[in-house]
């Protein structure tokens, strides 16, 4: 019941209240893999005229794989950890040279490629192919220990083991997309590190961090 509500309340509100950003017009599964490594380490006001150069110099993953490692990094410049840069070029050559310039849409085949760690593999199954696979990051992590006032320290490498398997719970099989977008939608804009805006919040009744009084002190994180 509980799951039932956060998905189709999430899923309405980040249907009606999603920010429009580049990458959510595309359905190219390589735009998205883009956006999703330019959004690990970068915030999104930031990546946004980043994404618009890169897919504009590179459209296709044929033009990526041919490109010189100086083109890429000189449009990479101020995004920093280059080395996401050359990971994303030597994962497209991979998919072109192994796939035929297909993405896989599993997450076993897709996980093979450089540079696709387990939240890139799922944000690009689910966003680009409406695969229901979870797409766990920093900010999934937060959203989740407060709906769940879960205590559990997110620095731990188990500790996302076990938000996974909770997203594989309670993800929609019919909008994968929605679902998983609309937990990083609300991370970003309303479930947020310092003051999150409670009274906004559209699973606010399912919290139980906010029934609690426990959302500024959730999540646990130990340095790392
Ligand atoms: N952060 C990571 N992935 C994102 C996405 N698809 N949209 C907005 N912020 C994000």
């Amino acid at each position: 019941a509980k799951a039932t509500y956060i998905r189709e309340h999430l899923i309405a509100w980040y249907q009606e209240e999603k920010r429009d950003l580049p990458w959510r017009r595309t359905s190219d599964p390589y735009h998205i893999w883009i956006s999703e490594v330019m959004l690990q380490q970068t915030r999104v006001d930031t990546v946004i005229p980043y994404y618009e150069r890169f897919t504009k110099a590179f459209p296709t993953m044929k033009d990526l794989a041919a490109a010189e490692e100086d083109h890429l990094l000189k449009l990479w410049e101020g995004l920093g950890y280059y080395s996401r840069a050359r990971n994303l070029q030597a994962g497209v050559r991979e998919v072109i040279e192994r796939y035929g310039a297909e993405i896989p849409k599993s997450r076993e085949e897709i996980s093979t490629i450089k540079g696709i760690g387990p939240y890139t593999a799922g944000a690009v199954l689910s966003i680009a192919y409406g695969v229901p696979e979870h797409a766990v990051d920093g900010n999934v992590m937060r959203v989740l220990s407060r709906l769940y006032a879960l205590e559990n320290d997110i620095a731990q490498a188990k500790t996302r083991k076990l938000f996974e398997h909770l997203v594989m719970d309670i993800i929609s099989p019919d909008d994968p997309s929605s679902f998983n977008q609309g937990l990083m939608e609300l991370g970003a804009v309303i479930c947020t590190p310092q003051k999150p805006k409670c009274l906004l919040c559209p699973v606010r009744e399912a919290c139980q961090a906010f029934a609690e009084g426990k959302e500024t002190i959730l999540p646990i994180k130990t340095k790392k």
